[in-house]
């Protein structure tokens, strides 16, 4: 197959900072996207719903040219969020729910949660607000192996999370391991998963064979074959609860080549294009919009998009970088060509970049 046409999808997971990036980060998703979900891990954290409505301004007022680009925002969940938080939340509908960083997991996960157990009242007011929980899964004791984390996270946290809350709608996301797949399809149907491009097409050799490659380093990190195995297995099965989240999480490329550099991995200039990559690679193409374009929707309880998105086989160089503010952004496959390009939606045939 050279040529796919598919609903547009929607990236239901997204980290798009603030500020000058924004012209070129926002660009480049709402090219692909009908919709997103926007991260909320600035500095400060997004976590009132009146920050996550101006951040959603200035996110919009970065794609003058996308007016039907539209993002949907989470808030940050912290010790002090309260109650009157989550029905404030629950009433705007641009916000599908909180996102829950353990403090200290990942990037801009200070203000997180330490103690989990503390904030079961706000999973409770969420479970009868129907407001989702997105978990960044991975436990951050120092005893614990980098490796293990997540499945650490999931025996401790989430299962308990999932037996105290059974109509919470939990979104596990970015999952990188066969234990996860596995929690995630005995669960009932209130709980779902993102799976990123990187997962699906690279395992940890990526990030250490050869040299250290930081453009590589994300959280939860890269894992071994057989998880990306069973990721790949999972994304393309056509089960509903596994959907498209690309955790393209943009940093100046000062901040990644460094003696300490920071994780996460830069893929929404071409993420539809990875993932069409990889369900490819699995002979799963027909099972991209599935995943793409209609199973995170539904467990949102949204419709799918009007607009159709066409991607043809074509080699497509990768630019070196992106302008990032003053800065650069170096993209995940920088140096390399990326086998699919994406034509413009609903029949609009320009490349769209
Ligand atoms: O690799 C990551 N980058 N994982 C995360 O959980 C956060 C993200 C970021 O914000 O840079
Ligand atoms: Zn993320």
């Amino acid at each position: 197959m050279d040529s796919l046409t598919l609903i547009q999808p929607d990236d239901w997971h997204v980290h798009f900072r603030d500020g000058e990036p924004l012209a070129t980060v926002v660009r480049h998703t709402a090219q692909r996207f009908g919709r997103a979900l926007v991260m909320p891990n600035l500095v400060p954290p997004v976590t009132a719903v009146a920050e996550a409505r101006s951040y959603r301004a200035r996110i919009m007022a970065a794609v003058p040219d996308f007016p039907d680009f539209n993002p949907y925002m989470s808030l940050y969940l912290t010790p002090r969020t309260t109650a009157a938080d989550v029905l404030a939340a629950a009433q705007d509908p641009q916000i599908l729910g909180f996102k829950l960083y353990p403090a200290g997991a990942t990037t801009h996960s200070e203000a997180g949660v330490a103690k989990l157990e503390g904030i079961y009242p706000i999973l409770e007011a969420m479970e009868q607000c129907g407001v989702a929980l997105m978990v960044h899964g991975e436990v951050t004791q120092a005893e614990v192996d980098i490796f293990d984390r997540e499945k650490a996270f999931i025996d401790d946290h989430l299962a308990p999370i999932t037996e105290r809350f059974p109509e919470l709608r939990i979104t596990f996301e970015h999952i990188t391991t066969r234990e996860a797949v596995a929690f995630v399809r005995a669960c009932g149907p209130r709980v779902a998963a993102t799976i990123t491009a990187h997962h699906l097409l690279y395992n940890r050799n990526a990030l250490l064979v050869g040299g250290i490659r930081p453009h590589f380093y994300c959280l939860p990190v890269l894992k071994r074959e057989r998880h990306r195995e069973a990721l790949v297995e999972a994304a393309c099965s056509g089960d509903a609860k596994f959907f498209l989240g690309t955790d393209s999480a943009p940093h100046p490329h000062g901040r990644k080549e460094a003696s300490c550099g920071c994780a996460g991995c830069y893929t929404a200039y071409a993420a539809i294009e990875l993932y069409a990559t990889a369900f490819d690679r699995a002979g799963a193409l027909h099972r991209l919009e599935q995943f793409a374009s209609i199973s995170g929707a539904r467990f949102y309880g949204l419709p799918v998009n009007d607009r159709t998105i066409t991607l043809r086989r074509e080699q497509v160089p990768t630019p070196d970088s992106f302008p990032f503010g003053a800065d650069r952004l170096i993209p995940l496959t920088a140096g390399e060509t990326v086998a699919w390009r994406l034509y413009g939606s609903s029949g609009d045939d320009r490349p769209s970049r």
